[in-house]
């Protein structure tokens, strides 16, 4: 293992200076294939265009695709922390919404969530 490398390449994705973590599963047990990868490329699109994705400011995200959170049913299924919000039917008309209302704001979307798990900041 290379550490230094590691550590570059973490410096080079701002790992340290994001506020939030989005998780989206576009895996075809709660989506099908179509969905996941508008859903995917909306979610890009919407976080480059605001300048969320490599800011450090207090709303900049780091994203993840992901192929299975457990859920399996009702996606995709995105999941946001530190709130730890879990969102179904995160199709890509509604992802400016989530962008807007959840990310920009801070305001969750509650009729979009059907658990929640927040975590709190290690000191
Ligand atoms: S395939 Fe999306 S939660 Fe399992």
């Amino acid at each position: 293992m290379d550490l230094e490398k590691l550590r570059e390449i973490a410096s080079q994705l701002k790992i340290g200076n994001f506020s939030r973590h989005i998780f989206l599963c576009i895996g075809e047990s709660c989506c099908s294939k179509e969905q996941g990868e508008l859903a995917w490329r909306a979610l890009k699109d919407q976080l480059k265009e605001r300048n969320l994705s490599i800011s450090t400011g207090p709303s900049a995200c780091y994203r993840t695709k992901v192929g299975c959170l457990r859920i399996c049913m009702g996606g995709p299924i995105l999941l946001v922390y530190p709130e730890g919000n879990w969102y179904g039917g995160m199709t890509a008309d509604r992802i400016p919404e989530f962008i807007d209302r959840q990310i920009v704001q801070g305001e969750p979307i509650e009729e979009w969530i059907f658990a929640k798990n927040p975590v709190e900041r290690v000191p």
